[in-house]
């Protein structure tokens, strides 16, 4: 469509445009608003801490996401060949290849978490997991510790591979909109059973109480690192996904339906967390175990908690499923316009492969492979720091580089006029790469607050 230019003709396969809304909430709706956000929450500061996220979510992530998949729609590439065919300069194809490594890192140990989910899914409704009295914590570092884990984990790449391999419109958005309805019904019956729990309250007040005095630098630095994790940024899923965008859907309407599907989610999954949590007498801090070790121990309290806990399990699962197609669908797109692979060719390599560097992820968390640690990390955190903390926030300020100084008309392709645009760049140019260096810089311990 483009003749004598680098851009390539349209697509052929693609979203409609509820399609993509859709695919797009599933991916940024994860495990993490379920599995880090509650913790991260409780860790540092409660409400305040929430009202961070919030800050950070409108202040760097929307204008963030809005640009990823504006490069995408623009380059109608993947998330390397994008930044090339808009620029014409080499050099951008190798800055974006780094999100297609970091895509691949994280599929490998989010693909283990999402394993976990449909075990305990499983054990949850068929009663295993519900017998009053359980150390949940022991089986679960049971659990984790074993070789199940595995089959699991290669449950979880068979389906995403099975999807993928399906494309944009047969395959990501069909499996969205056959699994979001479903995932919304049982969002709304968690809720209603969690807030009329005895002592609820206790719960919603933590939630939703701001303690200001909790929150540090430290707090505000986590807030914008999982702002980052949460929106599915700096890794090329929104850039590809956007590759994918018809030319007349508005890109500044789908960033605010995002952004508000991923915020009430994470507004929902508190109000499902904190008060199963405060009704069974238990704390918030637990740390990464809340979502394993505390709820399952609460679930075979409640009356009929092989039920909610089936469900809630059932729902991370879901969560989880709909973000490890997005993952993946990054570096398949990459290998089929960079080294011209089928898409059935690069489904198949690319989740055996993202199975294959997850074992040692999977191995680590209390496994065989737990006495290999790095800075007292163990492979599966080493993992999760190092794209969370470091790639995830340099691949954002690479898009933040990108659109703000070197792509000249950034502004077509956003459809964004007047005030609207100015407050984007402006936050795109300044803003948010500067917060995005001090994350940086806080992760790795260079600047100490
Ligand atoms: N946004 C997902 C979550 O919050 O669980 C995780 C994720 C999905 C990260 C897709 C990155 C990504 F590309």
């Amino acid at each position: 469509s483009n003749p004598g230019s680098a851009f390539p003709g349209p697509k052929t396969d693609g979203f409609s445009k509820s399609g993509f809304i859709l695919a797009a909430i599933g991916s940024s709706v994860g495990l993490g608003n379920m599995w880090k956000f509650p913790y991260i929450t409780g860790k540092y500061g409660g409400a305040a801490f929430f009202l961070l996220f919030i800050i950070c979510l409108i202040v760097v992530g929307l204008p963030i996401l809005l640009a990823e998949m504006a490069i995408g729609r623009g380059g109608r590439g993947n998330a390397a060949s994008s930044l090339f065919n808009i620029t014409g300069k080499k050099q951008w194809k190798w800055v974006g290849a780094i999100s297609v490594v970091t895509s691949f890192l994280i599929m490998s140990y989010y693909g283990v978490v999402a394993g976990w989910t449909l075990h305990y899914t499983v054990g949850s409704f068929s009663g295993a997991l519900n017998k009053p009295g359980t150390d949940y914590s022991a089986t679960f570092t049971a659990f984790a510790g074993g070789y199940m884990p595995l089959f699991w984990q290669a449950v979880v790449m068979l389906i995403t591979g099975v999807i993928i391999a399906k494309g944009i419109s047969g395959g990501i958005e069909k499996f969205n909109k056959v699994l979001i309805p479903g995932f919304l019904i049982i969002l709304v019956i968690l809720m209603i059973r969690a807030l009329t729990l005895p002592g609820a309250a206790a719960g919603v007040e933590f939630f939703l109480a701001p303690d200001f005095s909790k929150l540090s630098a430290a707090s505000a630095l986590t807030a914008l690192g999982h702002a980052f994790f949460s929106l599915s940024l700096g890794m090329g899923c929104m850039l590809t996904y956007g590759s994918y965008v018809q030319k007349d859907q508005s890109l500044g309407k789908a960033t605010l339906a995002i952004g508000a599907g991923d915020l009430i989610y994470a507004f929902i999954a508190g109000m499902i967390i904190f008060p199963t949590i405060f009704s069974y007498g238990m704390k918030p801090e637990a740390g990464v175990g809340l979502a394993f070790m505390a709820l399952p121990a609460a679930f075979a309290q409640m009356p009929f908690g092989f039920l909610f806990g089936g469900l809630f399990f059932l729902l991370l699962a879901i969560a989880a499923l709909t973000s490890c197609v997005s993952i993946l669908e990054v570096p398949v797109a990459y290998a089929m316009g960079e080294w011209k692979w089928s898409r059935k060719k690069a489904a198949v390599i690319v989740s055996v492969a993202s199975f294959i560097i997850g074992v040692p992820a999977a191995l680590s968390v209390g496994g065989v492979l737990s006495f290999i640690t790095f800075a007292d990390k163990s492979i599966f955190d080493l993992f999760d720091f190092v794209t969370s903390y470091i790639l995830m926030p340099v691949g954002g300020l690479i898009v933040t580089i990108f659109t703000g100084y070197a792509w000249k008309r950034a502004g077509d392709e956003v459809g964004l006029s007047g005030w609207w645009y100015r407050i984007w760049m402006f936050l795109i140019r300044y803003i948010a790469p500067i917060l995005i260096i001090l994350i940086f810089l806080y992760s790795v311990g260079l600047l100490n607050l």
